[in-house]
């Protein structure tokens, strides 16, 4: 059955039955993209989010047929964003993609770029920001070949929440994020590197999320009040695949 589209030069949006076949979808956009890639560059860099809604994309990445059709040799991967806790405890989004499929996939573990988020904030955000310095070996912005992103409810994606001072961040990569206890404080990508992405994915999910999605998707002034709308690749690619109950409000796209 065809998924509803809208498409344009530099934007796709897909509406899938439901976070299964999301999921589905979101594996085979990610060998294709990875495919592309390697195929091209030799190498495919791509930046993960963490929270529920990609999870199940993670956990098809770690079993076939998806495992096997990644050369995962060319495959590195970096994060959107961390939580400041070690990497075993159960916040921390490197255990969750570690767990969900990392382990279970042939990668070299020099492949693996972790936020350390066992360091002090501010520290661990220079060091990544160095990591990902040293990998794309440009004095210019680094272009990753896809960056996963998800929305929250109030419209945050990575750890760029509304109202905070680091959306305006046009310098750094990555920033550490204060937030009020008990939430863990937090390293995040910033706008400068996210939106030079060759590809950004968001995959959103469920009806909690369908009326600030039709504000993003559909209202080109009030996306602005939201970080998720605030993502526009400079010269990428964007794709957003969502489900059904999210879409619910977007006038024109039904599954
Ligand atoms: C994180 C993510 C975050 C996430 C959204 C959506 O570390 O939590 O990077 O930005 O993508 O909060 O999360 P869900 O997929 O759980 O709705």
């Amino acid at each position: 059955m065809e998924t509803p589209v809208i498409e344009t030069s530099n934007l796709k949006i897909e509406v899938l039955p439901n976070l299964e076949a999301l999921s589905h979808r979101a594996a085979s956009f990610f060998v294709a993209a990875s495919g592309n890639s390697i195929a091209t560059k030799k190498r495919f860099a791509v930046a993960i989010s963490g929270g529920f809604t990609p999870r199940g994309l993670y956990k098809l990445l770690g079993s076939v047929p998806y495992r096997d059709q990644v050369n995962w040799q060319h495959v590195h991967f970096f994060w959107v964003d961390e939580r400041c806790v070690p990497k075993d405890h159960e916040e921390s989004n490197f255990k969750a993609a570690w767990d969900s499929f990392l382990s279970s996939i042939p990668i070299p573990d020099g492949n693996i770029k972790r936020i350390r988020g066992e360091e002090e904030p501010g520290k661990a955000a220079v060091d990544y920001e160095e990591d990902i310095k040293k990998y794309f070996g440009i004095s210019e912005l680094p272009v990753f070949d896809l960056i996963i992103l998800g929305m929250g409810e109030d419209g945050h994606t990575a750890s760029l929440f509304p109202g905070s001072k680091l959306l305006k961040e046009t310098i750094r990569l990555a920033v550490p994020v204060y937030l009020p206890k008990p939430t863990c404080n937090r390293i995040t990508l910033t706008f400068p590197i996210l939106n030079n992405a060759a590809q950004i994915l968001f995959l959103v999910a469920g009806r909690s999320k369908a009326s600030i999605l039709s504000e993003i998707l559909g209202d080109r002034e009030k996306k602005k009040r939201f970080p998720a709308g605030l993502i526009n690749p400079v010269h990428g690619y964007m794709t957003w695949l969502i489900d059904q109950e999210a879409a619910e409000r977007l006038r024109g796209l039904k599954s």
